[in-house]
């Protein structure tokens, strides 16, 4: 893609919220205004940008936003967009207000429509990771992950109690479709007995095992966080399981939810959303096109939608081991 004088930068979120995703707006909002630029903000993501809710963004539509979970710019999943119907009515809207390029912040489905949207129409896009989910490949971080994380710490600390008092065997799902990263740093920093999660096979006699172990070293409660999207099932059908194999014990199942989905981001989440909504913006300027932004050690790094897209990010193989023989 040939370089372009870039003046015209819409900015959109898409797929699930995340805590973190209105600093990363007023990233790309500040940053473009100190290089003089436009921001225009779609509305609804890619079913705005087929719509054509598209307005100017200045400085000060992003005060006092940074500390506010959700995203001033809505969200949708966009079915239309997988159409090149859709897309062409998106890419005319984005003509009649003279885009020049386009900013998305969000997950993989997010980058899979800016890629394909970038090639048909020969359009300068890049992405921002924002999910709470944590598995974008191409950064350490994804914003909204560590807001979500304390979230759900925060939740199974209160279980933890009431578990103890009653000496019942807790089962919480926390969010994680097809990741396992909160659950597994959930798991870790609440000091679970079990953890449960996609990127590794746990069986519920392994499970059964490992809550008997604390029993009889007098641990009369225990906690296994499991993440929705679990091969086994989520905390109802594991609890099943699991009573059908030890019926001694008393069980429980909470399930956090979009608890985890809200809430005002942590600071880590907020420097890191302004970094990466800066950094887009830069890469842009400078010429480069159709790329993630992510973080990784410390340092910004862009890597192509493609990748980023088909690349899996999964939590380490030696961080699920630390937390088996921590559990113990
Ligand atoms: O944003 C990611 C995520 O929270 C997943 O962890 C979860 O499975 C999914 O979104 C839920 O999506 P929805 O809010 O559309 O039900």
């Amino acid at each position: 893609m040939k370089t372009r004088n870039i003046d015209r930068i819409a900015v959109l979120t898409s797929g699930g919220d995340a805590p973190g995703m209105n600093a990363a707006i007023r990233g790309v909002v500040r940053t473009a205004a100190f290089h003089n630029k436009h921001v225009y903000g779609i509305y609804g993501g890619y079913e705005g940008m087929i719509k054509g809710s598209i307005k100017r963004i200045e400085t000060n539509d992003v005060g006092n936003i940074i500390h506010r979970g959700g995203t001033m710019l809505k969200t949708a999943r966009s079915k239309d967009f997988y159409t090149p119907e859709g897309r062409q009515r998106a890419y005319e809207s984005l003509q009649a207000h003279d885009i020049d390029a386009c900013i998305v912040i969000g997950g993989n489905g997010t980058y899979t429509g800016a890629d394909v949207f970038s090639k048909e129409f020969d359009f300068p896009m890049m992405g921002i990771p924002g999910t709470i989910d944590n598995d974008i490949f191409g950064s350490d971080f994804t914003i909204g992950f560590d807001t979500a994380l304390n979230t759900a710490v925060d939740a199974v600390d209160k279980i933890r109690d009431t578990a103890d008092s009653h000496s019942r065997v807790f089962f919480i799902e926390v969010m994680g479709r097809h990741s396992g990263y909160i659950a597994l740093h959930a798991g870790i920093g609440s000091g679970a007995t079990g953890i449960l999660i996609p990127e590794a096979d746990k069986t519920i006699e392994e499970l059964v095992a490992q809550i008997k172990k604390g029993h009889k070293r007098g641990k009369l409660f225990s906690l296994v966080v499991i993440a929705e999207g679990n091969k086994n099932g989520g905390a109802t059908e594991i609890a099943k399981a699991v009573n059908e194999l030890y019926a001694e014990i008393e069980t429980k199942v909470s399930i956090i939810g979009h608890l985890q989905r809200g809430g005002a981001p942590s600071c880590h989440d907020r420097v890191l959303a302004s970094r990466l909504g800066a950094a887009a913006v830069r890469a842009l300027l400078e010429g480069t096109y159709n790329k993630a932004v992510g973080i990784i050690n410390n340092q910004v790094v862009y890597t192509e939608f493609e990748k980023a897209i088909s690349e899996a990010k999964k939590p380490k193989q030696s961080l699920i081991q630390m937390a088996e023989i921590l559990s113990m």
